[in-house]
């Protein structure tokens, strides 16, 4: 086996840094999400995508799961505009992409088209409910959509403790081929790593060369614990409990949708760009309260055949640690009832550790939560 090959056939790449874009007076101002989006095309993580998607393409990925040439893409990649902005704007002219008054890139405008919000809230997160807090920031974001190929001409800026684990896909799979790794299985969290992730994935490393741990620190819902926070728990993590040959680690600056089985196939298909061969999908991938079914993201790939994905999905039942078994295990592997295993919700965790509260070393390895606390007691 080798790294797996782009989603589309090749690694797209569309930035320029030497863009000279001064004399372009028409501009679109992003949200943080779009310019997470705008980087993330660019640098051929969203490969095949190489711009903002028409309204063709946005309904075939709406409707069918496809881009309108049939390639499986699961999450409409859009860039929203206000009515006020797009009335400014002609169709064929070049526009800046603008964030908080700085140009990041450069969107050759071929449409402009108004979405059926209602409509991509039931496709895409499968309720229109704007609690749900995909859809809620869904409808959150201005009416109109902007589309067209867009150039990257400045890279964003990170926050300072995310720079070393900022990677291209071009990089990522130079790192991989350097550990000379032909098999490497992804691993997608907005979590802090705890015992049933470090189960799931230390299992699915006995089968691969190498692990790739790529936690997402784009925009996440408030109550989340906050990436920066993370990356350190994960970095203890590492260095207390994993072998430093077989892991590597590096952020993926995407928002989380919180679309439950569409988002587990978007993860999975960029990290196939980054060159993974296998994919972890557990127990309510990308999920959010009660609106997916626990396996609703792994049995959503059957519907696609593996040559469409192109990525190997290692679907994992929820794991737990087990006071019979003295072990993690599943219910795969366990005999033992329910009253045997423990289990925290997220919730009932982030509860436990902004009362500073221990949840106890068979849910979460004390390095990880001694951060996890300190963590949170210094952001507030
Ligand atoms: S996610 O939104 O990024 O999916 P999270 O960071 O909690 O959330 O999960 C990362 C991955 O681990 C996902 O594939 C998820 O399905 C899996 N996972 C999380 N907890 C468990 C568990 N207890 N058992 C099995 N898989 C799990």
């Amino acid at each position: 086996m080798t790294l797996s090959i782009p989603h589309g056939g090749k690694l797209i790449n569309r930035v320029d840094l030497d863009y000279n874009f001064s004399a372009l007076s028409s501009e679109i101002e992003m949200d943080a999400m779009a310019l997470s989006d705008l980087e993330l095309i660019a640098n051929g993580a969203y490969s095949p995508l190489v711009g903002f998607l028409g309204k063709k393409d946005y309904e075939s990925v709406k409707q069918n799961m496809r881009l309108a040439n049939g390639i499986v893409w699961s999450i409409p990649i859009t860039l929203p505009v206000s009515e006020k902005a797009a009335q400014k704007l002609r169709i064929g002219e070049k526009v800046r992409l603008t964030f908080k008054n700085e140009t990041y890139g450069v969107l050759e405008l071929q449409e402009l088209y108004t979405p059926n919000k209602k409509e991509e809230a039931e496709k895409v997160y499968q309720t229109t409910d704007p609690n749900h807090p995909g859809v809620k920031k869904l409808l959150e974001r201005p009416n109109g959509y902007a589309a067209g190929p867009i150039t990257l001409t400045k890279i964003p800026p990170k926050h300072p403790d995310f720079n070393l684990y900022y990677k291209t896909p071009l990089e990522i799979r130079k790192e991989f081929e350097k550990r000379n790794w032909n098999t490497v299985v992804g691993f997608q969290t907005r979590n802090p790593v705890h015992r049933a992730h470090e189960y799931i994935q230390k299992t699915a490393l006995e089968i691969v060369d190498g692990l790739f741990l790529n936690p997402l620190v784009g925009e996440t819902k408030s109550d989340d614990i906050p990436a920066a926070i993370r990356l350190k728990s994960y970095e203890a993590l590492l260095k207390n409990y994993y072998p430093n040959d077989c892991v590597y680690l590096s952020v993926f600056l995407a928002a989380m949708r919180y679309a439950g089985p569409k988002e587990a196939i978007f993860h999975a298909l960029v990290r196939k760009n980054y060159g993974c061969t296998h994919f972890i999908v557990g127990r309510d991938h990308a999920g959010v309260g009660n609106y997916y079914g626990t396996y609703d993201a792994q049995k959503i790939f059957k519907q696609f055949s593996f040559e469409e994905i192109g990525i190997m999905i290692l679907s994992f039942e929820h794991s737990f640690y087990c006071t019979k078994c003295k072990s993690m295990a599943s219910s795969k592997t366990c005999p033992h009832g329910k009253t045997d295993h423990l289990h925290l919700s997220g919730t009932k965790v982030r509860e436990m550790l902004r009362n500073g509260i221990t949840p106890p070393p068979e849910f979460s390895r004390p390095e990880v939560i001694e951060i996890l606390i300190n963590g949170l007691k210094n952001s507030e």
